[in-house]
């Protein structure tokens, strides 16, 4: 990879994404759920951490039995969270600080209570009547394949009125809507024109992978690999999951996307690093990012990581650009699985990796899973597929501002609970320039101020002795990452001369790194200049 191999510059390109779980974020008027208000009034700490781009989860109308992501009208705003006022009173405050906002676009399926699905229901001559996957019993009287919902059971479900089932690839409130009816197409763009029109800076599509099922519904094959897994897993989703035809659904949404200046698309897709190629599009554009969490599923061990990220930038094709995650609302808290000591040299990763870093709102302080009991259990998938250790609501807590009983979220009760004794906080981190949140506030600062880290070519090096390293290139400026995947001191060896520009431990700036050997203490990274206008041509 070249330096040249990153030519254009949109906003995302450069932006650090935060996403947002709204419910969890900040409540502002006492009833435990976050609100539109709640963030209006937390947008100077987005402005001071240095966030580019927020991303909410969705803020729409709905019956929320999943986080919103079951609608029952896409041009609104959930009551609990606000008004359309607010929202428009948000993405003007939030733009006047140069911060981007991206929504949540769920095109797969809606709540049984959307008025389509409504319509569509109710008989098989409605207006709508194929705007959901409606199919006749099989011979048996039974559904019509075998396919399964991820949330459990059959992905069928029985309609007396039509005297049908209809597939649901989630919650049986949450029906399937039918991508290949072209009317179901133009009442979705309807909907990103809503939103793009009110100035909003993207979408992050849901579940982009699983818009068109098989059109024969072929029963899926068993999964060789299911021991042990959860029986939704017990599947091998081949005529419901990353069909072809799914491909054009993409391809139509990106068209809506296009006809708006500066928009960005990025998208959830399921499957192997080796599948994530082809949602970037070959011809016909796609998804501008689909979200890869390979570093999340990584082991945390340099070769590993390294392994993880060659495996992905070899996946994606030569123009692409790349993105990292590290968390998520369906994705258990990094900082759980590899340690709080080790967050520092995660942040340090992902700020200088090649690509647009997305984090999930806490993990600038290093949250872990908050323990949820089982009787404050909302997490659907939980209830239905309970004792697989997957429940979402422990990531899903609400946010830590303070150390007070309810975080600073809300001054009444939290619609999920917070964790007990002691637990990072973001006011305890504001106040020591050593944190977690320090770094990292540092760290996005440094990737704004240097050109290199955003734009330069990546150039691996080989990770040894528990050192993950590599280079990033621009022209004359070249900068080494040496990242210490231990909490025991490793040496570096190299040959060069060298200046350190940031040390996650946040203490050593401007050291001149000797030649032969780098020392790196226990859980340290450093990002140093190796060439630059005044140091020549390094010799690594
Ligand atoms: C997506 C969301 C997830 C939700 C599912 C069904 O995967 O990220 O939270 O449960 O869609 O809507």
């Amino acid at each position: 990879m070249t330096a040249e191999r990153y030519c254009e510059h949109p906003w995302w390109k450069s932006a650090a994404i935060y996403e947002i779980a709204l419910i969890s974020f900040q409540d502002s008027n006492g009833d435990g759920k976050g609100d539109l208000a709640g963030l209006i009034s937390r947008i100077d700490y987005l402005k001071w951490l240095g966030i580019g781009a927020v991303w909410l989860t969705p803020i729409y109308k709905s019956p929320f039995r999943d986080l919103g992501y079951d609608i029952s009208d896409y041009c609104s705003i959930d009551p609990a969270f606000g008004s359309l006022d607010e929202f428009d009173r948000l993405l003007e405050a939030l733009h006047a600080e140069g911060i981007r906002l991206i929504l949540d676009l769920v095109p797969n399926h809606t709540a049984i209570d959307h008025a389509w699905f409504v319509e569509s229901s109710s008989s098989p001559n409605s207006a709508k009547a194929d705007w959901y996957i409606w199919a006749d019993a099989a011979e048996s009287g039974g559904p019509p394949s075998n396919w399964l919902s991820r949330f459990g059971g059959s992905g069928w479900e029985w309609c007396e009125a039509r005297r049908q089932y209809y597939y649901h690839s989630f919650l049986v409130e949450q029906p399937d809507l039918n991508w290949r009816n072209p009317e179901v197409q133009k009442a979705m763009a309807d909907v990103m024109r809503f939103w793009l029109d009110r100035g909003v800076d993207g979408f992050r599509v849901d579940a982009s992978a699983v818009l068109i099922k098989d059109e024969l519904l072929r029963d899926n094959p068993p999964n060789p690999q299911a021991k042990g897994k959860p029986p939704p897993q017990r599947q091998t989703p081949v005529f419901t999951d990353d069909r072809k035809e799914t491909m054009n659904c993409i391809e139509f949404i990106r068209e809506v996307i296009d006809s708006y200046p500066d928009r960005l698309l990025c998208g959830e897709v399921q499957g192997k690093t080796d599948r994530i190629g082809h949602f970037y599009g070959d011809g016909r554009p796609r998804l501008h990012l689909p979200l890869n969490f390979a570093l999340l599923d990584a082991q945390w061990q340099a070769l590993s990581l390294q392994a993880a990220i060659d495996a992905y930038l070899n996946a994606i094709p030569d123009k692409a650009w790349p993105v990292w995650l590290i968390g998520g609302h369906d994705k258990q808290r990094i900082a759980s699985k590899i340690g709080t000591a080790q967050m520092r040299v995660l942040a340090m990763l992902l700020m200088t990796l090649p690509g647009t870093p997305f984090l999930y709102m806490g993990d600038e302080i290093g949250r872990k899973r908050v323990p949820i009991a089982p009787d404050r259990v909302r997490d659907p998938f939980e209830r239905l597929v309970p004792g697989y250790g997957l429940c979402r609501d422990p990531e899903r807590a609400p946010m830590r501002w303070d150390d007070s009983e309810s975080g600073g979220f809300t001054t009444g009760g939290p619609w999920l609970p917070l964790e007990r004794g002691e637990a990072p906080n973001v006011a305890e981190q504001q106040r020591d320039d050593r944190s977690l949140l320090a770094l990292f506030r540092a760290l996005i600062g440094l990737r704004r101020e240097h050109a290199c880290l955003r734009e330069g070519g990546y150039a691996p090096l080989r990770s040894r002795d528990d050192v993950l390293a590599f280079k990033r290139v621009a022209g004359a400026t070249e900068m080494l990452v040496a990242l210490n995947t231990t909490s025991e001191p490793r040496k570096w060896h190299w040959r060069g001369r060298g200046r350190v520009l940031m040390s996650t431990h946040l203490d050593r700036p401007r050291e001149p790194l000797p030649d032969a050997a780098i020392l790196l203490r226990g859980n340290e990274g450093v990002i140093a200049f190796i060439s630059d206008d005044n140091f020549g041509t390094p010799n690594l």
